[in-house]
Order: C-alpha cells, then sequence, then structure tokens
C-alpha cells in the first residue's frame, strides 16, 4: 500500500521568520493523519526556524529543495546532504524543473545528488516533466523515459526503496493550468512501466508517484481519485496556510493504494 503524500514546494519565499510564523499556524490546522504524509520544503535558511516551529507535530516532515553531491568541501553556496539531516530533514527536492532549467542541472548531476540522498538516508523526491513544445511534438514518453533513465542509473532496487517521483508537467507549473488526470494518468504509468522493466514490479508497486503543477484544494481531488496518482507536489497553494491545509485534509478522504 502507497500512504499518499503531500508535499509544499515553498520555493525562494519566506524568510526565517515568516516561515516559522506560518508553520506554527500549520500546526494548528490538525491536518495531520496516519493516512497522508506530509512534508514542507522551506528554503535552506528557514529550515531551523521551521523545525522548531514543528517540534511536537512529528507528522509534517520537512525536505531540502536540493542539494549539493559532495558532502562537504570549496563548493562556495552549495548545502550538502549532512547539512540537511542535522537540521531534521527526512527528504530533499531533486531535479525540479526550475533547477534543470535555470541553473542547467542534467540528469548526470541529479544522478549524482541522488546518490548522495541515498548515502545519508534522505528520501528523494525526483522531479520530471516534458516541456509544452516536447508534448506537442509526441515526445512525453521519450522525454520523462530519458530523465529517468539518466538520473536513476546505476541504483539497487533497495536504494529505490526510498525514491518518490514526482510527475511536473513544465506546462503546468505556476501557470494556473493543471494537466488533466487524463493527461497524467498516461505519463504515470509510463513512470512505473519503466520502473517494473528496469528493475522489478516490486519497486514499480512500491514507488509513489505524485502529480505536480498547479494543484490546488480545488482540483487535489480529481487527480487523488486516480489509483496512479499517490499525492500531489505543490508549489503556489502550498505558501498560504487554508489552502495547504485543505489539500491535505481532501487527500486524507483517499485511502492508500
Ligand atoms: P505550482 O503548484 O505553483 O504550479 O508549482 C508546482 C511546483 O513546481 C512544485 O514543485
Amino acid at each position: 500500500m502507497r500512504i499518499p503524500l503531500i508535499a509544499g514546494n515553498w520555493k525562494m519565499n519566506k524568510t526565517a521568520s515568516e516561515a516559522a510564523a506560518f508553520a506554527r499556524e500549520l500546526v494548528q490546522q490538525n491536518m495531520t493523519s496516519p493516512a497522508v504524509e506530509i512534508v514542507i520544503a522551506p528554503p535552506f535558511t528557514a529550515l531551523d526556524s521551521v523545525r522548531h516551529a514543528l517540534e511536537g507535530e512529528p507528522s509534517i516532515r520537512l525536505a531540502g529543495q536540493n542539494l549539493h553531491w559532495e558532502d562537504h568541501g570549496a563548493y562556495t553556496g552549495e548545502v550538502s546532504a549532512p547539512m540537511l539531516k542535522d537540521l531534521g530533514c527526512q527528504y530533499v527536492i531533486l531535479g525540479h524543473s526550475e533547477r534543470r532549467a535555470l541553473f542547467r542541472e542534467g540528469d548526470d548531476v541529479i544522478q549524482k545528488k541522488l546518490a548522495a540522498a541515498f548515502r545519508h538516508g534522505l528520501k528523494p523526491i525526483l522531479c520530471v516533466g516534458e516541456s509544452l513544445d516536447q508534448r506537442e511534438a509526441g515526445r512525453t514518453t521519450e522525454i520523462i523515459t530519458g530523465q529517468l533513465k539518466g538520473s536513476l542509473a546505476g541504483f539497487e532496487a533497495t536504494q529505490l526503496a526510498e525514491l518518490t517521483i514526482a510527475y511536473e508537467p513544465v506546462w503546468a507549473i505556476g501557470t494556473g493550468k493543471a494537466a488533466s488526470p487524463e493527461q497524467a494518468i498516461p505519463v504515470h504509468q509510463t513512470i512505473r512501466r519503466f520502473l517494473q522493466q528496469e528493475w522489478s514490479p516490486a519497486v514499480a508497486q512500491g514507488t509513489r508517484i505524485l502529480y505536480g503543477g498547479s494543484v490546488t484544494p480545488q482540483n487535489v481531488a480529481d487527480f487523488l481519485a486516480s489509483e496512479e496518482i499517490d499525492g500531489a507536489l505543490v508549489g503556489g497553494a502550498c505558501l498560504k496556510v487554508e489552502s495547504f491545509a485543505s489539500i491535505a485534509t481532501l487527500a486524507q478522504k483517499r485511502t492508500g493504494h
């Protein structure tokens, strides 16, 4: 059974003090339940203040938004897996399309970051997704499969037990134009088939595959109604307490598959 996961990617939003106030408000919402796993990914600078604000609420877990593949060294401006672990992170988002597009992260770099996450017991949320041009050219399967092949090269099935994949079509991110479940579901099936072919049916069945891209309280139930969609990676709608809490609460209504 895959427990649904609702993850909020705050991106470059909220100072440490704003983030702590926000996290305290989230705790007041009583939105946690064993039926759903909730993860928030504040900016690095806010991880410590959010961790303190979440004390006594272990059901809201912390994620980094990125990491460097080395543990330490001369990498000005970077943050490593041990640093995230030390601040209480259990998850890390890797390969987000903004990192791919704006910071030129390729699948080879993402593969090294995944290795660092696995090495340190951080659970990666690996993002994959096609651009609008790629979708319109009928290349979605090729693009998604290529991203998975490149970034997951060389990992063992046991490592993948900690992996979550997020399908985030680039054209749906921050646009208010979410994919329809009819557009998302075949891609989720492609991802699961790929995991089955390259690793095993157990890996395919055990891996959570989230949808991300303009998820809101209004559309989240449509995605979660499908057995193929194991949760959501939420951007804009996770920055308001009410909308993130209502997404998390709606996800509780969907029992794990
Ligand atoms: P939006 O929900 O704002 O479209 O962002 C999605 C996203 O990029 C989450 O990682």
